[in-house]
């Protein structure tokens, strides 16, 4: 099998941690390794360092390339002239894959969740390779919340190993995802595994104005086609998808919170990555070179860098976004 690792996308949320030049999937979060580091290692257990390329843009080249030697996987790097969200990265994977040795069966994983279980991973890859000839899987994880930053699946008819995808709807509003969670819904963990020509062909049912695109030498391709992800050019539309269930520890660590819910925690449920002293102070993230003194706070994500210092409620740790946006405006 082959794997695609989607490395180009920037993580907001996770500021003063993750910024534009230093994005998500490249901090060591939860220990020593970075995500990006982690999802190589889950990759290796699908396919050799030969079949392994990751897709980033040109300004994360080298730190991918650092990344890589640092834990000693010597895959290919592909780089984009310019963003355009996942389908098109996709593409561009699958297309360099496709040039070498004909139609194969590509994994697709974005570099920026924690999973725990590398077992189960396997095994559900293996379900889902079976699948891959044809329909394009996706892996379902069980919801906790109504998350609206996810995609939605409804399981349908049984297949051997997964079912087949009813309806796939990305990031859907709050109501919807209360009623979607209620109902029996999936979360799209968003990786994905499909045999090549199959997802050439959906893209071209689905998302003509991407394949089109394609058609030209890479820098052209790219400035034509549509920013586009995969699940909305092709997962809501696609009438070829199954869904194979993925059961286990499931992060995208998408704030704080996520973070905060993933790490180890304390006798007062802080959970600490430093040194603490908190008096009558629980349930806090600390994440901070220097020793983080605290008292009477309950329920804060406290995160200090070189240059910044984050106090966020931990329960509007999603709203930390709006800072990059704030820092853009100041100039
Ligand atoms: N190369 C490349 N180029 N990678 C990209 C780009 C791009 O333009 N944009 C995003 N990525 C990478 C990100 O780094 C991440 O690893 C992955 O692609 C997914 O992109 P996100 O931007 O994080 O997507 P999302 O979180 O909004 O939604 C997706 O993931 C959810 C699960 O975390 C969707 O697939 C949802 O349906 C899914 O529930
Ligand atoms: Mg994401």
């Amino acid at each position: 099998m082959k794997t695609l690792i989607l490395a180009g996308g920037s993580g907001t949320r996770l500021f003063p941690l993750s910024r534009e030049h230093y994005p998500k999937q490249f901090i060591p979060l939860v220990d020593d390794e970075s995500l990006f580091q982690k999802t190589v290692k889950r990759a290796l257990l699908l396919s050799s360092p030969q079949e392994i390329a990751i897709v980033t843009n040109t300004d994360h080249k080298f730190l991918v390339r650092d990344q890589l030697a640092a834990i000693g996987c010597d895959c290919r790097v592909l780089t984009e002239p310019v963003g355009k969200n996942t389908l098109p990265a996709i593409y561009y994977g699958v297309r360099e894959f496709l040039r070498e040795d004909g139609s194969d069966t590509v994994a697709v994983l974005p570099s920026d969740h924690l999973i725990n279980a590398t077992g189960s991973f396997h095994e559900a890859f293996l379900g889902a390779e079976r699948l891959s000839k044809d329909y394009l899987v996706v892996f379902g994880v069980r919801p906790t919340l109504p998350h609206t930053g996810y995609g939605y699946i409804r399981p349908g008819e049984t297949l051997p190993g997964g079912s087949l995808v009813d309806a796939f709807v990305e990031k859907p509003d709050l109501a919807t995802a209360e009623k979607y969670v209620a109902d029996g819904y999936l979360w799209n963990s968003g990786m994905f595994c499909f045999d090549a020509g199959l997802f050439l062909s959906e893209c071209e049912t689905c998302a003509p104005e991407v394949a089109r695109a394609f058609e030209q030498p890479l820098g052209e391709a790219y400035a034509a086609t549509p920013p586009l992800s995969i699940d909305y050019g092709i997962m809501e539309k696609t009438r070829r998808a199954a869904v194979v269930p993925l059961e286990a520890d499931w992060s995208d660590l998408g704030n704080f919170d996520a973070l905060y819910v993933a790490l180890p925690k304390n006798g007062d449920a802080n959970a600490v990555r430093g040194e603490h002293i908190g008096i009558d102070s629980s349930r806090n993230l600390i994440i901070a070179d220097r020793l983080v003194a605290t008292v009477g706070v309950h329920d804060l994500a406290i995160v200090e860098t070189k240059d910044a210092i984050l106090v966020s409620a931990r329960d509007e740790a999603q709203r930390v976004g709006e800072i990059a946006k704030a820092l853009r405006e100041k100039g």
